[in-house]
Protein backbone atom coordinates (compact mmCIF):
# COMPACT_ATOMS: atom_id res chain seq x y z
CA UNK A 1 0.00 0.00 0.00
CA UNK A 2 0.90 3.15 -0.70
CA UNK A 3 0.48 6.18 1.36
CA UNK A 4 -0.03 10.05 0.09
CA UNK A 5 -0.12 12.71 2.01
CA UNK A 6 -1.34 15.65 0.32
CA UNK A 7 -1.04 19.55 1.33
CA UNK A 8 -3.88 21.26 2.38
CA UNK A 9 -2.83 24.29 0.05
CA UNK A 10 -2.18 23.18 -3.40
CA UNK A 11 -4.29 20.20 -2.64
CA UNK A 12 -5.07 19.52 -6.37
CA UNK A 13 -1.84 20.77 -8.10
CA UNK A 14 0.17 17.78 -5.95
CA UNK A 15 -2.98 15.24 -6.41
CA UNK A 16 -2.18 16.19 -9.66
CA UNK A 17 2.03 15.39 -9.72
CA UNK A 18 1.34 12.29 -7.51
CA UNK A 19 -1.21 10.32 -9.83
CA UNK A 20 0.91 11.56 -13.15
CA UNK A 21 4.42 9.83 -10.67
CA UNK A 22 1.81 6.63 -9.34
CA UNK A 23 0.06 5.66 -12.76
CA UNK A 24 4.04 5.88 -13.97
CA UNK A 25 5.38 3.29 -11.50
CA UNK A 26 1.82 1.67 -12.74
CA UNK A 27 0.89 1.55 -9.10
CA UNK A 28 -2.85 0.79 -8.72
CA UNK A 29 -5.64 2.69 -7.58
CA UNK A 30 -6.80 0.06 -4.96
CA UNK A 31 -2.88 0.16 -3.56
CA UNK A 32 -2.96 3.87 -2.83
CA UNK A 33 -4.47 5.42 0.70
CA UNK A 34 -4.33 9.10 0.09
CA UNK A 35 -4.87 12.00 2.93
CA UNK A 36 -5.20 15.29 3.21
CA UNK A 37 -3.25 17.95 5.48
CA UNK A 38 -2.36 15.23 8.13
CA UNK A 39 0.34 13.53 9.41
CA UNK A 40 1.97 10.47 7.96
CA UNK A 41 0.95 7.23 9.37
CA UNK A 42 3.20 3.91 9.25
CA UNK A 43 0.39 2.03 9.80
CA UNK A 44 0.77 0.66 5.86
CA UNK A 45 4.54 1.50 5.36
CA UNK A 46 5.50 -1.99 6.07
CA UNK A 47 3.13 -3.15 3.23
CA UNK A 48 4.98 -2.59 -0.01
CA UNK A 49 2.49 -1.58 -3.37
CA UNK A 50 2.40 -4.54 -5.77
CA UNK A 51 2.88 -2.48 -9.00
CA UNK A 52 1.01 -3.23 -12.51
CA UNK A 53 1.75 -2.42 -15.79
CA UNK A 54 3.28 1.68 -16.15
CA UNK A 55 0.84 3.95 -17.85
CA UNK A 56 1.97 7.61 -19.84
CA UNK A 57 -1.25 10.09 -18.96
CA UNK A 58 -2.49 11.95 -21.89
CA UNK A 59 -6.18 12.81 -21.49
CA UNK A 60 -8.66 15.25 -22.93
CA UNK A 61 -8.28 18.75 -21.25
CA UNK A 62 -12.10 18.46 -20.26
CA UNK A 63 -11.59 14.93 -18.47
CA UNK A 64 -8.43 17.16 -16.48
CA UNK A 65 -10.73 19.84 -16.00
CA UNK A 66 -13.57 17.31 -14.59
CA UNK A 67 -11.77 15.48 -12.33
CA UNK A 68 -9.62 18.24 -11.27
CA UNK A 69 -12.44 20.41 -10.46
CA UNK A 70 -14.31 16.95 -8.40
CA UNK A 71 -11.19 17.09 -6.41
CA UNK A 72 -12.55 20.03 -4.39
CA UNK A 73 -14.90 18.35 -2.94
CA UNK A 74 -15.54 17.62 0.40
CA UNK A 75 -15.58 13.31 0.41
CA UNK A 76 -12.55 12.15 1.09
CA UNK A 77 -12.82 9.36 -1.67
CA UNK A 78 -12.04 12.05 -3.83
CA UNK A 79 -8.85 11.48 -4.58
CA UNK A 80 -8.87 7.84 -4.88
CA UNK A 81 -11.81 8.26 -7.57
CA UNK A 82 -9.96 10.79 -9.18
CA UNK A 83 -6.99 8.47 -9.61
CA UNK A 84 -9.01 5.04 -10.33
CA UNK A 85 -10.77 6.87 -13.32
CA UNK A 86 -7.49 8.24 -14.15
CA UNK A 87 -5.90 4.89 -14.98
CA UNK A 88 -9.09 3.90 -16.49
CA UNK A 89 -9.34 6.71 -18.74
CA UNK A 90 -5.74 5.84 -19.57
CA UNK A 91 -6.49 2.19 -20.31
CA UNK A 92 -9.53 2.88 -22.59
CA UNK A 93 -11.51 1.27 -20.34
CA UNK A 94 -13.50 3.91 -19.32
CA UNK A 95 -15.05 6.76 -21.28
CA UNK A 96 -15.00 10.53 -20.09
CA UNK A 97 -18.48 11.34 -19.43
CA UNK A 98 -19.95 7.74 -19.16
CA UNK A 99 -22.34 8.10 -16.47
CA UNK A 100 -23.22 4.51 -16.85
CA UNK A 101 -20.24 3.99 -14.59
CA UNK A 102 -20.67 4.72 -11.03
CA UNK A 103 -17.59 6.02 -10.22
CA UNK A 104 -17.91 8.64 -13.12
CA UNK A 105 -21.78 9.42 -12.10
CA UNK A 106 -20.31 10.41 -8.70
CA UNK A 107 -17.28 12.39 -10.11
CA UNK A 108 -19.46 14.18 -12.66
CA UNK A 109 -22.14 15.41 -9.71
CA UNK A 110 -19.08 16.28 -7.58
CA UNK A 111 -17.87 18.68 -9.85
CA UNK A 112 -21.11 20.33 -10.09
CA UNK A 113 -21.45 20.52 -6.52
CA UNK A 114 -17.93 22.14 -6.35
CA UNK A 115 -19.14 24.37 -9.27
CA UNK A 116 -22.13 25.46 -7.18
CA UNK A 117 -19.94 26.13 -4.31
CA UNK A 118 -17.34 28.28 -5.86
CA UNK A 119 -20.89 30.16 -7.82
CA UNK A 120 -22.03 30.49 -3.86
CA UNK A 121 -18.58 32.24 -2.57
CA UNK A 122 -18.87 34.66 -5.43
CA UNK A 123 -22.15 35.51 -5.16
CA UNK A 124 -22.39 36.03 -0.87
CA UNK A 125 -19.09 36.78 -0.11
CA UNK A 126 -19.19 40.15 1.83
CA UNK A 127 -16.44 42.36 2.61
CA UNK A 128 -16.00 44.65 5.19
CA UNK A 129 -13.70 47.42 4.89
CA UNK A 130 -11.18 48.12 7.10
CA UNK A 131 -9.20 51.02 8.41
CA UNK A 132 -6.18 51.41 5.69
CA UNK A 133 -2.90 52.44 6.51
CA UNK A 134 -1.16 53.00 3.45
CA UNK A 135 -2.57 53.96 0.01
CA UNK A 136 -4.64 50.73 -1.15
CA UNK A 137 -8.28 50.13 0.65
CA UNK A 138 -8.03 46.78 2.59
CA UNK A 139 -11.35 44.92 2.92
CA UNK A 140 -11.79 41.49 4.78
CA UNK A 141 -14.73 39.04 4.76
CA UNK A 142 -15.97 35.65 6.29
CA UNK A 143 -17.29 32.60 4.42
CA UNK A 144 -18.02 29.26 5.14
CA UNK A 145 -17.70 27.21 1.64
CA UNK A 146 -19.39 23.87 1.42
CA UNK A 147 -16.11 22.09 0.00
CA UNK A 148 -12.65 22.58 -0.73
CA UNK A 149 -13.17 25.60 -2.86
CA UNK A 150 -11.09 28.97 -1.92
CA UNK A 151 -8.18 28.24 -4.27
CA UNK A 152 -10.48 27.67 -7.25
CA UNK A 153 -12.57 30.52 -6.21
CA UNK A 154 -10.19 33.52 -5.52
CA UNK A 155 -8.77 34.22 -8.69
CA UNK A 156 -12.37 35.65 -9.77
CA UNK A 157 -11.88 38.29 -6.94
CA UNK A 158 -8.37 38.90 -7.13
CA UNK A 159 -9.40 40.01 -11.17
CA UNK A 160 -12.38 41.90 -9.70
CA UNK A 161 -11.03 43.25 -6.92
CA UNK A 162 -6.99 43.48 -7.96
CA UNK A 163 -6.76 47.38 -7.09
CA UNK A 164 -7.55 46.56 -3.60
CA UNK A 165 -5.86 44.88 -0.70
CA UNK A 166 -8.12 41.98 1.28
CA UNK A 167 -8.33 38.85 2.95
CA UNK A 168 -10.91 35.80 2.53
CA UNK A 169 -11.62 33.72 5.91
CA UNK A 170 -12.94 30.49 5.92
CA UNK A 171 -12.38 27.65 8.51
CA UNK A 172 -9.85 25.95 7.59
CA UNK A 173 -7.85 28.39 4.69
CA UNK A 174 -7.21 32.05 4.45
CA UNK A 175 -6.61 33.97 1.08
CA UNK A 176 -4.89 36.60 1.18
CA UNK A 177 -4.50 39.62 -1.85
CA UNK A 178 -1.82 42.14 -0.58
CA UNK A 179 0.06 44.92 -3.35
CA UNK A 180 -1.55 42.35 -6.03
CA UNK A 181 -0.03 39.15 -4.85
CA UNK A 182 -2.45 36.26 -3.86
CA UNK A 183 -1.43 33.72 -1.09
CA UNK A 184 -3.07 31.46 1.18
CA UNK A 185 -2.17 30.33 4.57
CA UNK A 186 -3.99 27.66 7.23
CA UNK A 187 -6.92 29.72 8.89
CA UNK A 188 -5.51 30.82 12.45
CA UNK A 189 -8.69 32.21 14.45
CA UNK A 190 -11.37 29.69 12.57
CA UNK A 191 -14.73 31.86 14.32
CA UNK A 192 -16.20 34.45 11.86
CA UNK A 193 -15.21 37.88 12.61
CA UNK A 194 -17.74 39.92 14.69
CA UNK A 195 -20.17 42.40 13.23
CA UNK A 196 -18.82 46.24 12.79
CA UNK A 197 -19.83 49.11 12.35
CA UNK A 198 -19.31 49.31 8.20
CA UNK A 199 -22.31 46.88 8.20
CA UNK A 200 -24.76 50.04 7.62
CA UNK A 201 -22.66 50.60 4.33
CA UNK A 202 -23.08 46.57 3.18
CA UNK A 203 -26.75 47.12 3.83
CA UNK A 204 -26.70 50.21 1.58
CA UNK A 205 -24.94 48.40 -1.19
CA UNK A 206 -27.29 45.50 -1.22
CA UNK A 207 -30.77 47.46 -1.11
CA UNK A 208 -29.03 49.11 -4.61
CA UNK A 209 -27.87 46.13 -5.92
CA UNK A 210 -31.23 44.45 -5.51
CA UNK A 211 -32.57 43.52 -8.51
CA UNK A 212 -36.54 43.30 -7.86
CA UNK A 213 -37.47 42.48 -11.78
CA UNK A 214 -35.91 38.81 -10.94
CA UNK A 215 -37.73 38.80 -7.35
CA UNK A 216 -38.88 35.90 -6.84
CA UNK A 217 -38.72 34.54 -3.07
CA UNK A 218 -38.52 30.53 -4.13
CA UNK A 219 -35.57 31.26 -6.09
CA UNK A 220 -34.31 33.70 -3.86
CA UNK A 221 -34.09 30.90 -1.41
CA UNK A 222 -32.86 28.42 -3.50
CA UNK A 223 -30.14 30.55 -4.92
CA UNK A 224 -29.25 31.77 -0.86
CA UNK A 225 -29.90 29.33 1.46
CA UNK A 226 -30.63 30.34 4.99
CA UNK A 227 -27.77 28.69 6.14
CA UNK A 228 -25.84 31.64 4.27
CA UNK A 229 -27.69 34.19 5.91
CA UNK A 230 -26.62 34.37 9.14
CA UNK A 231 -23.03 35.88 7.36
CA UNK A 232 -25.52 38.21 5.09
CA UNK A 233 -25.81 41.89 6.75
CA UNK A 234 -28.23 42.27 4.21
CA UNK A 235 -30.63 39.47 5.13
CA UNK A 236 -32.49 41.21 7.59
CA UNK A 237 -33.72 43.59 4.70
CA UNK A 238 -34.76 41.26 2.63
CA UNK A 239 -38.60 40.97 3.80
CA UNK A 240 -39.11 45.14 3.16
CA UNK A 241 -37.18 44.25 -0.45
CA UNK A 242 -39.81 41.87 -1.10
CA UNK A 243 -42.55 43.99 -0.01
CA UNK A 244 -40.84 47.10 -2.27
CA UNK A 245 -40.35 45.03 -5.30
CA UNK A 246 -43.44 45.65 -7.31
CA UNK A 247 -43.10 49.31 -7.29
CA UNK A 248 -39.79 48.77 -7.87
CA UNK A 249 -40.09 46.62 -11.05
CA UNK A 250 -42.83 49.19 -12.01
CA UNK A 251 -40.48 52.19 -11.79
CA UNK A 252 -37.34 50.56 -13.35
CA UNK A 253 -39.40 49.63 -16.57
CA UNK A 254 -40.30 53.78 -16.74
CA UNK A 255 -36.99 54.63 -16.72
CA UNK A 256 -35.35 52.06 -18.57
CA UNK A 257 -33.61 52.87 -21.87
CA UNK A 258 -36.07 51.54 -24.97
CA UNK A 259 -34.22 49.69 -28.01
CA UNK A 260 -31.47 51.15 -28.87
CA UNK A 261 -32.02 52.27 -32.57
CA UNK A 262 -31.08 49.89 -35.24
CA UNK A 263 -27.67 50.57 -36.52
CA UNK A 264 -26.92 52.19 -39.27
CA UNK A 265 -23.90 50.70 -40.57
CA UNK A 266 -24.05 49.54 -43.90
CA UNK A 267 -23.66 45.85 -44.15
CA UNK A 268 -19.88 44.50 -45.06
CA UNK A 269 -18.86 41.76 -44.35
CA UNK A 270 -18.01 39.16 -46.84
CA UNK A 271 -19.20 35.79 -45.45
CA UNK A 272 -17.47 33.86 -48.21
CA UNK A 273 -13.23 35.42 -46.90
CA UNK A 274 -11.21 31.96 -45.87
CA UNK A 275 -10.75 32.23 -42.35
CA UNK A 276 -7.14 32.48 -41.48
CA UNK A 277 -7.26 30.33 -37.86
CA UNK A 278 -6.59 26.84 -38.91
CA UNK A 279 -10.10 25.20 -38.45
CA UNK A 280 -10.39 22.89 -35.21
CA UNK A 281 -11.31 19.25 -34.90
CA UNK A 282 -13.05 17.63 -32.12
CA UNK A 283 -16.00 17.55 -30.31
CA UNK A 284 -18.24 20.29 -28.73
CA UNK A 285 -16.76 19.74 -24.61
CA UNK A 286 -13.10 20.18 -26.14
CA UNK A 287 -14.09 23.05 -28.34
CA UNK A 288 -15.95 24.76 -25.23
CA UNK A 289 -12.43 23.79 -23.05
CA UNK A 290 -10.43 25.55 -25.54
CA UNK A 291 -12.87 28.73 -25.80
CA UNK A 292 -12.41 28.74 -21.70
CA UNK A 293 -9.10 30.25 -23.30
CA UNK A 294 -10.18 32.69 -25.83
CA UNK A 295 -8.31 36.24 -26.22
CA UNK A 296 -9.77 36.68 -29.78
CA UNK A 297 -10.66 40.06 -28.68
CA UNK A 298 -10.04 42.24 -25.56
CA UNK A 299 -13.27 41.43 -24.03
CA UNK A 300 -11.91 38.05 -22.06
CA UNK A 301 -9.74 40.20 -19.96
CA UNK A 302 -12.35 41.85 -17.75
CA UNK A 303 -14.51 39.07 -17.79
CA UNK A 304 -15.18 36.59 -14.94
CA UNK A 305 -14.92 33.27 -17.57
CA UNK A 306 -16.07 32.53 -21.55
CA UNK A 307 -19.58 32.00 -21.45
CA UNK A 308 -20.12 28.79 -23.62
CA UNK A 309 -23.40 27.41 -25.06
CA UNK A 310 -25.25 24.82 -22.91
CA UNK A 311 -27.80 21.80 -23.88
CA UNK A 312 -28.01 18.50 -25.62
CA UNK A 313 -25.14 18.26 -28.68
CA UNK A 314 -27.40 16.90 -31.20
CA UNK A 315 -30.05 19.25 -29.93
CA UNK A 316 -33.22 20.46 -33.18
CA UNK A 317 -32.98 23.99 -31.98
CA UNK A 318 -30.26 25.96 -31.47
CA UNK A 319 -31.20 29.46 -29.86
CA UNK A 320 -28.85 32.41 -30.01
CA UNK A 321 -28.52 35.48 -27.98
CA UNK A 322 -26.49 38.61 -27.84
CA UNK A 323 -24.18 38.03 -24.94
CA UNK A 324 -23.82 36.97 -21.42
CA UNK A 325 -25.05 39.75 -18.39
CA UNK A 326 -23.52 39.62 -15.24
CA UNK A 327 -25.26 36.61 -13.94
CA UNK A 328 -24.31 34.43 -17.01
CA UNK A 329 -20.79 35.78 -16.22
CA UNK A 330 -20.73 34.65 -12.94
CA UNK A 331 -22.14 31.74 -13.44
CA UNK A 332 -20.42 30.35 -16.70
CA UNK A 333 -24.53 29.50 -18.33
CA UNK A 334 -26.09 31.69 -21.03
CA UNK A 335 -29.55 33.14 -19.98
CA UNK A 336 -29.65 32.69 -16.41
CA UNK A 337 -30.28 36.22 -15.02
CA UNK A 338 -33.12 38.43 -16.02
CA UNK A 339 -33.52 37.65 -19.57
CA UNK A 340 -32.77 34.20 -19.17
CA UNK A 341 -36.04 34.08 -16.93
CA UNK A 342 -38.21 36.11 -19.36
CA UNK A 343 -37.25 33.59 -21.92
CA UNK A 344 -38.25 30.96 -19.78
CA UNK A 345 -41.25 31.76 -18.81
CA UNK A 346 -42.65 32.78 -22.57
CA UNK A 347 -41.08 29.43 -24.01
CA UNK A 348 -42.80 27.74 -21.59
CA UNK A 349 -46.41 29.44 -22.38
CA UNK A 350 -45.61 29.01 -25.93
CA UNK A 351 -44.66 25.18 -25.40
CA UNK A 352 -41.43 25.40 -25.86
CA UNK A 353 -39.03 23.10 -24.62
CA UNK A 354 -35.59 25.19 -23.68
CA UNK A 355 -33.77 22.04 -22.48
CA UNK A 356 -34.17 20.62 -25.72
CA UNK A 357 -32.12 23.50 -27.41
CA UNK A 358 -28.65 24.20 -27.15
CA UNK A 359 -28.83 27.56 -26.16
CA UNK A 360 -25.66 29.85 -26.79
CA UNK A 361 -24.44 33.81 -28.03
CA UNK A 362 -23.23 35.75 -30.76
CA UNK A 363 -20.65 36.79 -28.30
CA UNK A 364 -18.99 34.80 -25.52
CA UNK A 365 -17.67 37.47 -23.28
CA UNK A 366 -19.37 39.69 -21.38
CA UNK A 367 -19.22 43.32 -22.00
CA UNK A 368 -19.67 45.93 -19.52
CA UNK A 369 -18.46 49.09 -17.68
CA UNK A 370 -17.99 49.22 -14.40
CA UNK A 371 -20.36 52.09 -12.41
CA UNK A 372 -19.34 51.95 -8.64
CA UNK A 373 -19.86 48.49 -8.01
CA UNK A 374 -22.25 47.53 -10.46
CA UNK A 375 -21.40 46.51 -14.33
CA UNK A 376 -23.39 48.06 -16.83
CA UNK A 377 -24.23 46.31 -19.78
CA UNK A 378 -22.81 46.92 -23.32
CA UNK A 379 -23.67 46.02 -26.22
CA UNK A 380 -21.29 44.44 -28.32
CA UNK A 381 -18.93 46.40 -31.60
CA UNK A 382 -18.86 44.60 -34.54
CA UNK A 383 -15.20 43.45 -34.49
CA UNK A 384 -16.10 41.91 -31.10
CA UNK A 385 -19.02 39.78 -33.14
CA UNK A 386 -16.68 38.86 -36.22
CA UNK A 387 -13.88 37.66 -33.23
CA UNK A 388 -16.25 35.59 -31.69
CA UNK A 389 -18.19 34.26 -34.60
CA UNK A 390 -15.47 31.49 -34.92
CA UNK A 391 -17.01 29.86 -31.39
CA UNK A 392 -20.21 30.48 -32.93
CA UNK A 393 -19.32 28.40 -36.35
CA UNK A 394 -17.87 25.67 -34.81
CA UNK A 395 -21.23 25.43 -32.23
CA UNK A 396 -23.06 25.49 -35.49
CA UNK A 397 -21.15 23.00 -37.12
CA UNK A 398 -20.95 20.38 -34.16
CA UNK A 399 -24.82 20.78 -33.14
CA UNK A 400 -25.92 21.13 -36.71
CA UNK A 401 -29.60 21.83 -35.42
CA UNK A 402 -32.47 21.93 -38.02
CA UNK A 403 -33.49 25.12 -36.93
CA UNK A 404 -31.77 28.51 -35.43
CA UNK A 405 -33.47 31.16 -33.73
CA UNK A 406 -31.74 34.12 -33.78
CA UNK A 407 -32.69 36.15 -30.52
CA UNK A 408 -32.04 40.11 -31.41
CA UNK A 409 -29.74 42.14 -33.50
CA UNK A 410 -26.49 41.03 -32.16
CA UNK A 411 -26.99 37.30 -32.91
CA UNK A 412 -28.99 38.31 -36.18
CA UNK A 413 -25.61 40.07 -37.51
CA UNK A 414 -23.14 37.17 -36.38
CA UNK A 415 -25.34 34.64 -38.39
CA UNK A 416 -26.83 36.54 -41.19
CA UNK A 417 -24.53 39.54 -41.97
CA UNK A 418 -26.80 41.70 -41.49
CA UNK A 419 -28.35 43.18 -37.69
CA UNK A 420 -30.72 45.91 -38.66
CA UNK A 421 -34.68 45.86 -39.29
CA UNK A 422 -34.89 43.12 -36.51
CA UNK A 423 -38.49 44.73 -36.02
CA UNK A 424 -39.81 44.74 -39.71
CA UNK A 425 -37.83 41.02 -39.83
CA UNK A 426 -38.95 38.94 -36.60
CA UNK A 427 -41.54 35.88 -37.27
CA UNK A 428 -39.83 35.58 -40.48
CA UNK A 429 -37.57 32.74 -42.02
CA UNK A 430 -34.36 33.52 -42.93
CA UNK A 431 -30.94 31.31 -43.50
CA UNK A 432 -27.54 30.57 -41.65
CA UNK A 433 -24.72 30.59 -44.41
CA UNK A 434 -24.94 27.19 -44.58
CA UNK A 435 -28.34 27.26 -45.37
CA UNK A 436 -30.10 25.96 -41.85
CA UNK A 437 -33.41 27.85 -41.76
CA UNK A 438 -32.80 30.41 -39.36
CA UNK A 439 -36.11 31.98 -37.46
CA UNK A 440 -35.96 35.82 -36.26
CA UNK A 441 -37.14 37.11 -32.69
CA UNK A 442 -36.63 39.76 -30.66
CA UNK A 443 -33.85 39.41 -27.91
CA UNK A 444 -36.00 38.57 -24.45
CA UNK A 445 -34.39 41.69 -22.64
CA UNK A 446 -35.96 44.31 -25.18
CA UNK A 447 -39.39 43.46 -23.71
CA UNK A 448 -38.07 44.06 -20.11
CA UNK A 449 -37.21 47.72 -21.34
CA UNK A 450 -39.91 48.66 -23.41
CA UNK A 451 -41.73 51.58 -21.49
CA UNK A 452 -45.03 52.01 -22.66
CA UNK A 453 -47.23 48.70 -21.67
CA UNK A 454 -49.42 48.35 -24.37
CA UNK A 455 -46.36 48.06 -26.70
CA UNK A 456 -45.08 45.76 -24.07
CA UNK A 457 -47.53 43.63 -24.13
CA UNK A 458 -47.63 43.30 -28.19
CA UNK A 459 -43.93 42.83 -27.91
CA UNK A 460 -43.91 39.76 -25.24
CA UNK A 461 -47.03 38.01 -27.81
CA UNK A 462 -44.99 38.05 -30.54
CA UNK A 463 -41.90 36.97 -28.84
CA UNK A 464 -44.22 34.21 -27.56
CA UNK A 465 -45.78 34.04 -31.65
CA UNK A 466 -42.30 33.05 -32.70
CA UNK A 467 -41.24 30.87 -30.03
CA UNK A 468 -44.11 28.77 -30.59
CA UNK A 469 -43.32 29.14 -34.31
CA UNK A 470 -39.93 27.88 -33.77
CA UNK A 471 -41.49 25.27 -31.22
CA UNK A 472 -43.96 23.92 -34.40
CA UNK A 473 -40.75 23.75 -36.72
CA UNK A 474 -38.86 21.40 -34.75
CA UNK A 475 -42.18 19.39 -33.80
CA UNK A 476 -42.77 18.88 -37.91
CA UNK A 477 -39.09 18.39 -38.61
CA UNK A 478 -38.62 15.33 -36.45
N1 LIG B 1 -28.61 38.12 -22.76
C1 LIG B 1 -28.09 37.36 -23.74
O1 LIG B 1 -28.15 37.69 -24.91
N2 LIG B 1 -27.51 36.22 -23.41
C2 LIG B 1 -27.42 35.78 -22.16
O2 LIG B 1 -26.86 34.72 -21.94
C3 LIG B 1 -27.98 36.61 -21.15
C4 LIG B 1 -28.55 37.77 -21.48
Amino acid sequence: MRQIVLPLIGTVAAWRAEARTLAGEGIPADQVLWQVGGQTSDLFAAEEATPGPPRTLRLPRAAVDGIEGALCHSDPQRFARGYDILLRLADGTLQWGDRSDPSMHKLLAQGKAVGRDVHKMHAFVRFRELPADHARRRFAAWFEPEHATLERATPFFANRFGDMDWVIATPVLTATFLGGTLAFSETTDRDAPPEDATEDLWRTYYASIFNAARLMVKAMQTEMPKKYWHNLPEAELIPGLIQGAEARVADMAARAATEPPVRRTAVARDMATPRKDTPMQGSLAAVKAEAQGCTRCPLYAPATQTVFGAGPPDAPLMIVGEQPGDQEDLAGVPFVGPAGQMFDAEAEAAGLDRTQAYVTNAVKHFKFTPRGKRRIHQRPDRPEIDACRWWLDLERQLIRPKLILAMGATALQSLTGKGEGILKRRGGMEAAPDGTPLLVTIHPSYILRVPDPAAQQTARENFRADLAQAAAFIRDAA
